[in-house]
């Protein structure tokens, strides 16, 4: 035991089968173990989790609700103790709080203070159990951390200090209260972490209406309508979530937060040089000459993907000095978004997802500069709005605009320079570099509403204006790209370079469908899979994919019926002859979406953030439809747990 078995990292275990069961389901011959769930004590001095004796102080020093991000770091030189990263990325408060009838329910001003402190970020030390491919938490590590909704932040980079993010708590405008939405993330070559803040728009409602200018739209554009459902409603225990009160705090979230968690008393660091939107989360790559590029898509239906670049080069190693530098290489940069240019005639791409005539989805990309060595690419309007609005700087691409830096009139918005016009997305998750080839990942997790209508038509990067999916106990042919589809590309002129050559990788759903794509493999062999979220790779270069959301239909072989079934992990080999073969790996409880997932260095063990199981209609504390992972009677609720699958004989898994 210890080494990897079948080191050419083939997939060779048996696939799972769709279900609907409240378990997570692994494959023959592995095993899962649950290593941190909401609740659990995180900090020193944090109780045991009391679902009746919730406060916010006690939740605070326990391990968030929604863990999304996994990040690993190594604590020794040994393989035996590392950090585990993760991220919390939002609450379900009547899977929360007795009491609280459905996810559109209100809450108390108490139950608010406790869901501000169940988001953000855990940092927990884990210890290898036995010589196994299992860990667990040390109880009170040293660097044992929460990160919340109230924990100070600093804005770095060239936003900070801007009239965009000052507020009447911090007129200087560098010091942000809190981090929220965590979705997806990373880790850097230097050691630290980087988080998404996704849905940032959901917390922020106003006591009196708001309006602004329409050619400006900084809210609307992101989705922030001062009206806050009543789960949320922040700005009620909080004036700084009140949009009629401080119209600045809003622009202080939709950021990459970078974390030091080595030093638990570092300050935590929003990013602003990578932009501003719903960031799903963000990867690192270096490249040829030292630079570093992260890549991050704006998880929002027709939004784009996006590309920074460091200005400095990434000194090696691990002193103190080099970390120093590494610490700023995120602060200065070029940011791009891509324009991706299909090969094939248009015509041939009618929204059915028939391959068209030269067989694949693919052609040539752009990365269209927004700002370009400390400069804004938007006449009228300066990198620190760029970089806040980057949303509306990037609508702005290629279109007639008026000496302001605005459409003359935002409703019939002119093309000037079509060339220059970054390619709308089917929802731009998880964007992953594969170790093995190079070649980067972007999964599109589905667009319902793109429907064939004007503008919403189908391209060669975005190909499904009709697929099937399962809803309302039907499963049907509907508008829209319903499963997601996974996009591969080369940067062609070096990984900082400005063109790349993409293709469509796969395009989801259940085989059967004649729209479903699995790079080429044969369809009979493979296994159904929706919506794509987050992405990862083992050593071997193999794609590892998890869904949040699954329209897929499952015959029920015993009654003949059909009906959904669960999220998983999915494994996929990127290369050679098996490339394509897409194989079920696991599937979450019922209700759950999969996330996180995060293969160890070493192949032999994989963790997955099983993210709100339980949510489902009606569900809640005292009906909940999971009851994972603790069962009747210990803890008759679900909770959001990280766990760690691993084969029982130690070996790779895949294998
Ligand atoms: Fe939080 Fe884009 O998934
Ligand atoms: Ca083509
Ligand atoms: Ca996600
Ligand atoms: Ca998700």
């Amino acid at each position: 035991p210890g080494r990897p078995s079948g080191s050419r990292g083939d997939l060779t275990f048996q696939p799972v089968e769709q279900n609907l069961q409240d378990e997570l389901i692994v494959p023959p011959g592995y095993r899962y173990s649950v290593v941190m769930g909401w609740g659990d004590p995180v900090e020193r001095g944090a109780p045991a989790f009391d679902i009746d004796a919730q406060t916010p102080e006690a939740q605070a020093k326990q391990f968030g609700y929604n863990c999304d991000y996994i990040g690993f770091l190594p604590l020794d030189g040994r393989g035996q103790r590392f950090l585990l990263v993760v991220n919390h990325e939002y609450t379900n408060e009547q899977l929360m709080f007795r009491g609280v009838a459905s996810e559109t329910a209100p809450t108390t001003p108490e139950q608010k203070k406790i869901a501000m402190m169940a988001h953000g970020i855990s940092v927990v030390e884990v210890q290898r159990e036995g010589n196994s491919g299992s860990w667990k938490p040390v109880r009170d590590g040293e660097r044992n951390r929460r990160i919340t909704a109230v924990t100070p932040m600093e804005l770095t980079g060239p936003v900070a200090g801007s009239p965009y993010v000052r507020t009447s708590a911090d007129p200087r405008g560098r010091t942000v209260l809190g981090t929220l939405n965590n979705c997806a993330g990373g880790m850097t070559p230097w050691g630290t972490t980087l988080h998404g803040e996704e849905n940032f728009n959901q917390y922020f409602g106003a006591s009196t209406p708001v309006t602004e200018n329409p050619k400006e739209p900084r809210y609307a554009r992101y989705g922030i309508t001062a009206s806050a459902p009543p789960g949320r409603r922040w700005h009620e225990v909080d004036p700084r979530f009140d949009l009629a009160r401080e119209p600045n705090e809003v622009n202080r979230f939709g950021w990459v937060v970078e974390v030091d968690p080595y030093d638990p008393r570092s300050t935590p660091k929003k990013r602003t040089a990578l932009g501003r939107f719903k960031h799903e989360g963000a990867n690192v790559q270096i490249a040829e000459d030292g630079r570093v590029v992260a890549y991050s898509g704006d998880d929002e239906r027709f939004d784009y993907i996006y590309k920074f670049v460091s200005r400095k080069k990434m000194k090696r190693g691990n002193d103190r000095h080099a970390r120093a530098h590494n610490l700023t290489l995120l602060d200065e940069g070029d940011l791009y978004v891509a324009r991706f240019v299909g090969d094939s005639p248009a015509a041939e791409i009618d929204g059915s997802g028939r391959l068209p005539s030269d067989g694949e989805f693919d052609g040539w990309g752009q990365w269209i500069p927004l700002v370009k060595d400390g400069r804004s690419m938007i006449p009228g309007k300066d990198v620190a709005w760029v970089l806040t609005f980057t949303r509306l700087a990037a609508d702005r691409l290629g279109k007639r605009l008026d000496r302001n830096g605005d459409f003359p009139d935002p409703a019939a918005p002119v093309v000037v320079d079509a060339a220059k016009v970054p390619t709308r997305m089917d929802r731009p998750e998880d964007i992953q570099v594969n170790p093995v080839n190079g070649r980067v990942y972007a999964a599109l997790t589905n667009n319902s509403e793109r429907n064939g209508t004007a503008g919403r038509g189908a391209d060669e990067a975005n190909p499904l204006t009709r697929s099937f999916g399962y809803s309302n106990g039907t499963y049907a042919e509907r508008a829209g790209n319903r499963n997601g589809h996974v996009i591969e590309w080369e940067e062609t002129r070096g990984i900082a370079g400005d063109r790349f050559a993409w293709r469509i990788f796969l395009v989801a759903g259940d085989p059967a469908r004649p729209e479903t794509y699995f790079a080429g493999y044969d369809k009979s062999k493979v296994s159904a899979i929706s919506c794509p979220d987050n992405l990862e790779f083992d050593p071997a270069g193999n794609l590892w994919i998890s869904t949040d959301g699954s329209v897929l239909s499952r015959v029920n072989q015993a009654e003949g019926t059909v009906g959904g079934t669960n999220d998983g992990l999915f494994a996929v080999p990127t290369q050679g002859r098996e490339r394509g073969h897409l194989k079920a790996f696991l599937t979450v409880p019922l209700g759950a979406e999969c996330s996180g997932p995060l293969i160890t260095g070493d192949a032999r063990s994989v963790f997955v953030a099983v993210q709100h199981p339980g949510e489902t209609s009606g569900s809640t504390v005292d009906t909940p439809t999971s009851t994972w992972p603790d069962r009747r009677p210990v803890r008759p609720y679900p909770r959001p747990s990280v766990a760690v699958v691993f084969r029982q004989d130690g070996g790779r898994v895949g294998s």
